[in-house]
């Protein structure tokens, strides 16, 4: 079996989940579904970075130890991920025994080698972003950090350095023989042109000044930089580095590796020369998606305008929260969110084209059949071969989209079937048929019909919305796996004719503007 293994960033543990961690969360988490549909064996991963100066003074503002501080959050993000239906098979979590045990064997490896020596620091440090920045970097943003836009701290310390210079031209080597190494293509211009072209200088990786980190074993009163601990959590959660490395051995080198695009730097820089440094295979991707804003401004925890998932899966729903985050624009560049579009997308496309979709074709069953649709001779209708053909088609579209992570236009393919398939209503009249008992069979194919486009309408909405599709088959009693394949998706008219339906709640009731 092929296998596929995913990761989100390992959120910093400074704060409760907001909504940008749950855009990039169901991002992964709709890929991880839709890879498991196509027939992949799917890893994903998530997790906690638990160390650094950030987490620690959120940890002492709280009057909590880091651990317990951490210990709580981790709890909530959990918990968060679980109402969400997120279905991650590794939290990885960088207090763990087995990571810090990892890291601590990198660290000394890379030391032993020549790869990381000792030496001292002078230069500017952003804490909220957890970032070295050089003079003339800061000059450029202004006299600010370039990520946050805050002031930074001039830092003076004796610490280690990882020769980040040395492994500049595999880099650039390895990023020229693989063009989609970093996705979207403006973001690999940006770090070609930003960081590589200017050449690279060796990286602080370790701290005097606090003590929340892993320790650096052969000389106490250093840490680890949080990045040099946090970035190998995406192989050690694998077990690299440890007694047992089988998932390493099977799973690694990661197919792809979601991050915002702030952090796509330490991502495609950072952690490619560690592993180069290492002689382990580069990630396949590192995929740079944009940030959710509000009113132009990056929402997040040190920003102070973080959302709260939660209440807005209380009141749209979870599949519909998910469904909104992924529809509403495309996950490459960033995305103005505001609360209206939000509502009016709700209302066209989940209350009135898939919502009214089903409940118009459960009811007409309902109404003219007494629930249950008889099998009568053939009576196509002039329309049911390009519903058919469409709605057959979609799926293949639709895989193309998922493939590059352009969820938006997966979604696009399957709304323009649910369209088409509520224009087949009106084309069709099916009231008008139902008046004359001659036509008794054009309208039981009529009504099939739709059961069999939303038939394959729940198959390719699941990724996305994986309980909906619960909702779809409950009311066309679908109980077969078979008509629930991704492939089966491809076929029109393997539903028994003989339909049986159960009316049931409203899938999604309308919502007012407010
Ligand atoms: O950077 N829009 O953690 P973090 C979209 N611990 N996505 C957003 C977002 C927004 N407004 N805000 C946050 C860290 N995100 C490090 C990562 S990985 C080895 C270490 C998402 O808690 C986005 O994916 O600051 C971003 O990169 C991530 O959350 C940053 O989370």
């Amino acid at each position: 079996m092929k296998t596929y293994y995913l990761t989100t960033p390992i959120y910093y543990l400074n704060g409760e989940p907001h909504l940008g961690h749950t855009y990039c969360t169901v991002a992964a988490d709709a890929l991880a579904r839709y890879k498991k549909a196509r027939g992949y064996d799917v890893k994903f991963l998530t997790g906690a970075d638990e160390h650094g100066q950030k987490v620690e003074r959120a940890a002492q503002e709280a009057g909590l130890t880091p651990q317990d501080f951490c210990d709580g959050l981790v709890a909530t993000y959990k918990e968060v991920w679980a109402l969400l239906n997120i279905e991650y098979d590794y939290f990885q979590r960088t207090t763990s025994p087995a990571h810090k045990a990892a890291v601590k064997n990198i660290f000394k490896k890379l030391y032993d080698q020549g790869d990381i020596y000792k030496g001292s620091y002078e230069g500017l440090y952003c804490t909220p972003c957890e970032t070295f920045f050089t003079e003339q970097q800061v000059k450029d943003a202004g006299g600010v950090c370039s990520t946050c836009g805050r002031g930074v701290d001039k830092i003076s310390e004796e610490c280690y350095f990882f020769r980040l210079g040395k492994y500049q031209a595999a880099l650039e080597a390895h990023m020229e023989a693989n063009p989609e190494f970093i996705m979207p293509a403006s973001r690999r211009n940006e770090m070609i042109n930003n960081f590589l072209k200017p050449g690279l200088t060796d990286l602080c990786v370790s701290r005097t000044s606090f003590s929340w980190g892993v320790e650096v074993d052969f000389d106490p009163g250093h840490v680890m930089y949080v990045w040099v601990d946090a970035l190998p959590n995406y192989a050690t959660a694998l077990g690299f580095m440890s007694d047992d490395d089988a998932d390493y051995q099977k799973y690694w080198p990661a197919d792809v590796h979601l991050v915002g695009k702030e952090i796509t730097r330490f991502h495609t820089i950072i952690w490619p020369c560690i592993m180069l440094a290492l002689g382990e295979p580069l990630p396949k991707q590192i995929y740079g998606h944009g940030w959710l804003q509000i009113e132009g401004q990056k929402l997040g925890k040190s920003l102070g305008n973080a959302i709260d998932p939660r209440p807005l899966a209380a009141e749209f729903g979870v599949d519909a929260l998910r469904y909104l985050l992924l529809r509403e624009f495309a996950f490459g560049p960033d995305g103005n969110l505001t609360r209206s579009a939000f509502i009016n997308r709700y209302n066209a496309d989940l209350a009135n084209d898939l919502g009214n979709l089903l409940s118009r074709t459960v009811g007409m069953v309902e109404k003219y059949f007494g629930g249950t649709l008889p099998v009568c001779g053939p009576a196509p209708s002039p329309h049911d071969a390009d519903l058919a053909a469409l709605a057959t088609t979609m799926l293949t579209k639709a895989e193309n989209h998922f493939d590059k992570l352009h969820f938006s236009e997966a979604l696009a393919e399957t709304w323009r079937v649910i369209s088409r398939a509520n224009k087949y209503i009106d084309e069709n009249a099916p009231w008008v048929l139902a008046k004359d008992p001659a036509r008794h069979a054009e309208l039981a194919n009529v009504l099939y019909c739709l059961a069999e486009t939303l038939r394959i309408v729940a198959i390719a909405i699941a990724p996305v919305m994986p309980a909906t599709p619960d909702i779809i088959r409950a009311q066309l009693n679908i109980t077969d796996p078979a008509f629930t394949t991704w492939e089966s998706g491809k076929h029109f008219g393997l539903l028994p004719r003989e339909v049986r339906v159960t009316k049931g709640e409203g899938a999604f009731p309308r919502r007012e503007k407010a």
